[in-house]
């Protein structure tokens, strides 16, 4: 099957054509220095720009899979959760062509869909469906922290998310503290790359909750009243670098910590982890360590992968359709507050 797949949901407008689990090209074109001035990401921006690079980059997407429209058999789009205006452009592309090429449309969940861009890997990169196995994934992204069980290809169950900010979110806000430039989390990163993580014991929020619910608001906070003491330590130099690193360090341990822990309850054997965050080297070698000590399955997305794309919206919109799941109506609205358990409308079946 050839597929054309659209992923508008933030900051990102990517195309992607899949043949057969596999992504013969994908596209992103990514919004972050047109925000950048704003320290965020400002919706009536991102909508724009990806109503004019839409169709650019869909061409694109066509040009480098070497297709032409007559072959697209169908048409895939992120139906939510997202920004309602975002969504909405993507969602009214990938339904216009459906209509016009007379091929079935299907609107994808985008949590749903991060669940198998960690299995998407080799060049050209492929699904390694046959590889799946009962696995416990992390989705990290600066709008959502969420831990699911994914016991079979299209079944899964939430076994947590955050009661607040994201883990992003929470490297975000901390990075604006210190004054580095949007988007904060790469930023951080770096500098903790040579500070010294024990440096300063802040929270682990919620680490020994029993249940798998985050907390990073509290975190955030607290870093906030530490620098208000401590003003000295927002100049550059190794002090800073010290506290991202003691930052991370907190971030990566209940994010770690649960993840395990969900593994073990699950009785998974593969731990996969997504979204932006999971760039995060520390969050990567951490996750690496502790599954190797437990004997676990570690996938992880490729760094072209962990953010936003529609690769991965293409490779889940397939293999629902390959397995007997109904399209959407082209007349289906964005879902912006979609829940990833509420899934009759993608005809998803939970666990
Ligand atoms: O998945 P994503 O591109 O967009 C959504 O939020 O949906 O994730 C972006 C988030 C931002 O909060 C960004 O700061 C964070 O991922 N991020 C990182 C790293 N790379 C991206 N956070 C920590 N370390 C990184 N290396
Ligand atoms: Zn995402």
């Amino acid at each position: 099957m050839t597929l054309l797949a659209i992923e508008t949901s933030c900051d990102e407008t990517s195309v992607a054509v899949i043949r057969d689990g596999c992504a013969l090209s994908n596209v992103v074109a990514s919004q972050i220095r047109l925000h950048e001035e704003y320290g965020g990401v400002v919706p009536e921006l991102a909508t724009r720009e990806h109503m004019r690079n839409l169709p650019l980059i869909a061409r694109e997407a066509m040009a480098r899979a070497g297709i032409a429209a007559s072959e697209i058999e169908a048409v895939a789009a992120t139906q939510g959760p997202g920004l309602p205006n975002a969504l909405m452009t993507g969602l009214k592309f990938a339904q216009g062509l459906a209509f016009a090429l007379d091929r079935p449309f299907i609107g994808i969940h985008h949590h749903e869909a991060h669940l198998y861009s960690p299995w998407i890997a080799g060049a050209p990169p492929r699904a390694d469906f046959a590889a799946f196995q009962p696995n416990v994934s992390l989705i990290v992204s600066g709008g959502h922290t969420l831990l699911v069980s994914v016991p079979a290809p299209l079944r899964h169950r939430i076994l947590g998310e955050t009661v607040d900010d994201a883990a992003g979110e929470c490297f975000d806000k901390v990075a604006k503290l210190l004054d580095l430039p949007y988007p904060g989390g790469p930023q951080l990163d770096r500098l903790a790359q040579t500070g010294n993580p024990t440096a300063h014991p802040f929270p682990r929020p919620m680490l020994n909750d029993p249940g798998f619910d985050f907390s990073f608001s509290g975190l955030k906070t607290s870093v906030r009243y530490f620098l208000d003491k401590r003003p000295e330590l927002r100049a550059p130099g190794p002090a800073r670098n010290d506290l991202c690193a003691s930052v991370q360090a907190a971030i990566v341990e209940v994010l770690v910590a649960k993840t395990l822990r969900a593994a073990q309850q699950e009785s998974a054997r593969c731990v996969t982890a997504s979204g932006g965050v999971s760039c995060n080297s520390g969050l990567r070698a951490a996750l690496r360590e502790a599954c190797d000590r437990r004997g676990i399955t570690l996938r992880l997305a490729d760094a072209s992968l962990c953010t936003d794309n529609a690769a991965m919206i293409g490779i889940l919109a397939e293999q629902k359709l390959l397995a007997g799941c109904p399209p959407t109506s082209l007349d289906a609205e964005p879902n912006p507050s979609w829940e990833l358990n509420a899934q009759e409308a993608s005809g998803a079946v939970d666990d």
